[in-house]
């Protein structure tokens, strides 16, 4: 075998491959070691100025070899992540993935194949995934359906589809605008002032505008309110605009809140509207043992968007769109390009069946790990991690209720724990601020980590619970902090402003 090339023949490959394959191993161990002591080190620290400063060089001309730009790595990038590997991660909805996926990434890198299509494995293990999401998730095995980044593409994907099929005039070719002779109705759609932000960067993104994404008020537990959401179709109507799509959340970013989605699907059948659901993570409690009812109608949603990362627990970046039908998929995705020839033979005969239904043409690999963690863990693993970071939520309000100086801010649905820490005296301090800064402590202490959420106008502690490393131990001790901070806090002389 000839290793080395002319050196008037650069590459990037190593100069040399056992020094590198060293190098290699070693990447691997330390990347396991670290991940096997995640417990053990600190959930979260601000980056020191002598890793900011490493950072911050400009562009290299000169290489400094692979050695040293892994060393760099190791000391100055790795250890300073907001901390979602860690157990006692529970802000916002992070996933904390795992070390079969981070390898399954590896080898998709390895392997690097142009996932958006061509006869080739990558293609059919994504169909496979996708015949396997749809199947978990209640919709038909044949269901068309793609991974992307996250939940926000994967949200915008379901709604471009909506938008396309619904609009009632040629979009691809006209657009929005018509010409001066097309007297174009509004399009306007629907869902819960609980909805997470990417339907509003998605109405700006699909020409729709944020005022056509009607906002419509949810109940004391978080659900859409049908009847005002059928009035405001009704009034729309009557004033000319063109109503497309509803939609519905299996899990709201701020509560985990689940629409009546059944009672969503008749609404949507009944007004001849497309149903969209964000199960960004939500949509994983079809797996429990005793949660499943949340989602009934789920299944019955023309397209579902879904995040593989969080609930999931699969490493950065994965989601699913699932699109009932698959033309409706293709409508706005599909491509059109003159400089793309159908072949009958080759690799290309396969065309490009992902690039066709997203947005990106060239794509990744995510299938891999998708492929790799279900067969390694199987769905019945899963659906036991979903049951236990429920259990875990109930074991926190249980903690909670049983507190005299914590109370629950919202009922706790699923995984989504939002509650206050509330003094016995009230000290001239407002509970807002007393509450923020037991979040900024319990962050900084690199122990925990928990963020908040505004409900009714006030601010509520807000852990989430989607951490398969989590023990229900790290629930006692995450109240108990809470409660010491709270009372060191409202305890505290008042430090003049
Ligand atoms: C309900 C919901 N929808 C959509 C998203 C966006 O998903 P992603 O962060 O994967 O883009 C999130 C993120 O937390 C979410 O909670």
């Amino acid at each position: 075998m000839r290793d080395a090339p002319p050196p008037d023949n650069p590459t990037l490959d190593p100069s040399d491959w056992e020094a590198f394959r060293a190098l290699a191993h070693q990447m691997v161990d330390d990347a396991l070691d670290r991940t096997r002591a995640v417990r053990e080190r600190p959930l979260w620290r601000p980056l020191p100025n002598d890793a900011a400063a490493a950072i911050d060089e400009p562009l290299p001309t000169t290489g400094i070899g692979e050695g040293a730009a892994y060393e760099q790595f190791r000391r100055f990038v790795e250890p300073y992540t907001n901390g979602n590997r860690h157990p006692g991660f529970f802000g916002w909805v992070q996933g904390c993935g795992t070390p079969l996926g981070a390898m399954a990434d590896m080898l998709a890198a390895t392997m690097n194949p142009f996932a958006g299509g061509f006869d080739q494995s990558c293609v059919h293990v994504e169909r496979r995934v996708i015949a396997w999401l749809a199947e978990m998730m209640g919709f038909p095995r044949d269901a068309s359906g793609v991974l992307v980044s996250g939940g926000s593409m994967a949200n915008f994907i379901g709604l471009a589809a909506a938008r396309d099929a619904r609009a009632g005039f040629d979009i691809w070719n006209e657009g929005l605008q018509g010409d001066a002779r097309s007297a174009r109705p509004r399009l306007v759609f629907y869902a819960s002032d609980q909805m997470h932000g990417w339907a509003g960067k998605s109405a700006n993104l699909l020409g729709l505008g944020n005022s056509a994404y009607r906002r419509i008020p949810s109940d004391a537990l978080g659900r859409v309110e049908l009847g005002a959401m059928r009035a405001h179709i009704a009034e729309d109507r009557a004033a000319g605009h063109r109503p497309f799509c509803v939609m519905g959340s299996a899990g709201t970013v701020s509560t985990g809140a689940f629409d009546d989605l059944d009672g969503l699907a008749d609404l949507a059948a009944e007004e001849g509207l497309w149903l969209h659901v964000d199960g960004a993570f939500g949509a994983w409690v079809k797996l429990s043992r005793t949660h499943a009812h949340l989602a009934r109608g789920m299944e019955r949603a023309d397209s579902l968007a879904f995040d593989l990362h969080k609930w999931g627990c699969m490493p950065y970046e994965v989601a699913c769109v699932l699109v009932r039908r698959d033309e409706d998929h293709l409508r706005p995705f599909g491509i059109k390009g003159h400089y793309i020839q159908a072949a009958d033979r080759g690799p290309f005969a396969a065309g490009l069946p992902y690039s066709e239904r997203a947005i990106e043409l060239t794509r990744s690999f995510k299938a891999l790990k998708v492929w790799m963690s279900f067969k390694a863990h199987g769905l019945e693993t899963y659906a036991r991690l979903v049951d236990q970071n429920i259990a875990q939520a109930a074991r926190m309000a249980e903690l909670v209720r049983a507190h005299p100086r914590l109370e629950l801010a919202s009922e706790v649905v699923s995984n989504v724990v939002c509650f206050r820490y509330v003094p016995e005296e009230a000290r001239g301090v407002s509970l807002d601020a007393l509450n923020r800064e037991i979040m900024f402590r319990v962050q900084e202490s690199g122990r925990f980590l928990i963020s908040s959420t505004t409900i009714d106008d006030r601010l509520a502690l807000r852990a989430c619970f989607v951490n398969h490393r989590t023990r229900t131990d790290d629930i006692d001790e995450l109240a108990a902090f809470v409660v010491e901070l709270g009372d060191r806090e409202s305890s505290a002389p008042e430090e003049p402003r």
